[in-house]
């Protein structure tokens, strides 16, 4: 919303005024996209510290607070009362499902959850041992060759069975990814499974050892899901709409989200603190890590930790832990991992340098000891954060395909030769 207050700028000899538009959890922004037509100026943001790329009313977050909404609920109590299933459809249409509109939405989600089957042999001609992100990555752009093509101009219908067929094709495709590469036959979803049950039964059911769901792995798997679901303009759903503001089809944005996830810097992390931690435990002291962390020669990270908003605890962080500790009680697993985590974080929120920069563990840094506690293997870790990730980038596609947005495109300051010839 535009308010009256004015921001005044003194550029190019001249007095400018600027429209200041205010959010409805009052966060203040300057409206630039008139600025260089005003002054010739562009304005230089390097990594797009500062800057607000869209005005949106899907996610919430509080950085200063350690606050996470999604369309006005906050998670804790997301996680309390709903299913993932409940948090997607939020998430895309704006409000909780009623009981009714879930069984349809859960119905829909059901009837598009199997794969093409000629794409399962895809799955034959892929290298054994390929990261399962790059695999992922590859199958959701093949969906584009199989279905019919969707972006902005497809009807409404056409793009609820896609955000359908993506939400629950891509936990297919993760499943039978895992058993192609232990070289066990795939597992097909059941229509009398719920979301989180059909994915666990799909991954871990055999032929000659059926897999007994438990409530319990389902409820934990639920919380990881719905706490992953969205973060408004993360790296990848920035990109999701970046790459959609070029009407690109749907599949093909949903993967280039899925790529930019797999960096170690964003969604990858979590696969890298467990790694983390098992190099800690080997070398028997934090401090050593701790020095390379600190050395900025050296490239090493605290994997799990920092990030571009939170500036104090991240609220998924805090509720994982918890839910870690109580889950491996309850399955009597007792992880040497979450205890080199505990002290890993004991130890950095009493040390200056991560003190300093206000450093605190993020939603990474717990997640992977829960997935290791649910039998899923490490390479898969970030698979699940996409599998997490789908209704966030699809309502965020909606959302800008819904705006008339114009293309993406910044500038960029040219530091190169000037003319010269050949
Ligand atoms: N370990 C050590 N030092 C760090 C870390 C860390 N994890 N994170 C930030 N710093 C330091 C950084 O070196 C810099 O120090 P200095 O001021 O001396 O140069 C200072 O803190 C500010 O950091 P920054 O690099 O400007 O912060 P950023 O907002 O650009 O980066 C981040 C955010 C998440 C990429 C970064 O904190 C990081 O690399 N964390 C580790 C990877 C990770 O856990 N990623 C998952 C993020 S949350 C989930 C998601 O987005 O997918």
């Amino acid at each position: 919303m535009e308010t009256t207050e004015k921001a005044k700028l003194y550029v190019g000899g001249k007095e400018i005024e600027l429209p200041v538009i205010v959010g409805t959890e009052g966060e203040k922004a300057i409206e630039m996209s008139q600025f260089r037509k005003q002054t010739g100026y562009v304005t230089l943001d390097r990594s797009l510290m500062n800057t607000a790329v869209c005005q949106s009313s899907i996610t919430f977050v509080d950085g200063e607070r350690g606050i996470l909404r999604y369309r006005g609920y906050p998670v804790e109590e997301l996680v309390k009362s709903n299913s993932f299933v409940d948090v997607a459809y939020l998430l895309v249409h704006g409000d909780l499902p009623t009981p009714e509109i879930k069984k349809d939405f859960s119905h829909l989600l059901n009837i598009n959850s199997l794969m093409h089957e000629d794409m399962r042999h895809f799955f034959d001609r892929l290298p054994r041992g390929a990261h399962p992100m790059h695999i992922l990555s590859t199958m959701i752009n093949a969906l584009a060759v199989f279905y019919p093509n969707v972006d902005q101009l497809s009807m409404d219908e056409d793009i609820k069975i896609s955000t359908a067929r993506l939400i629950s094709t891509v936990r297919t495709m993760a499943a039978f990814a895992y058993k192609k590469s232990i070289g066990e036959p795939v597992v097909y979803p059941r229509i009398d499974l719920s979301y989180c049950a059909n994915f666990l039964n799909m991954m871990f059911d055999s032929p000659v050892l059926p897999y007994r769901i438990s409530e319990d792995a389902v409820r934990i798997l639920n919380v990881l899901l719905i706490l992953h679901a969205d973060h408004e303009q993360n790296c990848s759903t920035t990109t999701v709409r970046t790459i959609g503001s070029a009407q690109v089809n749907l599949y093909a944005t949903i993967s280039a989200g899925i790529s930019a996830l797999s960096g170690p810097l964003h969604g990858g992390a979590n696969q890298q603190v467990v790694e983390m931690l098992r190099t800690i435990e080997r070398e028997g002291s934090i401090e050593k890590y701790f020095e390379r962390v600190k050395n900025h020669n050296d490239p090493t990270k605290l994997m799990g930790f920092g990030h571009r908003v939170y500036k104090t605890f991240d609220p998924r962080a805090k509720i994982i832990k918890e839910e870690c500790h109580k889950f491996l009680n309850k399955m009597n697993i007792n992880d040497p991992l979450l205890e080199v985590a505990r002290e890993v974080e004991k130890a950095a929120l009493n040390d200056e340098y991560f003190v300093k920069r206000n450093l605190y563990p993020n939603v990474d840094f717990y997640s992977g000891i829960v997935y290791r506690a649910l039998g899923i293997p490490e390479n898969m870790f970030t698979v699940m954060f996409a599998l997490a990730r789908l209704p966030g980038w699809i309502a965020h596609w909606r959302e800008m395909i819904g705006m008339e947005t114009k293309i993406v495109r910044p500038r960029q300051i040219y530091v190169g030769k000037t003319i010269r010839h050949t």
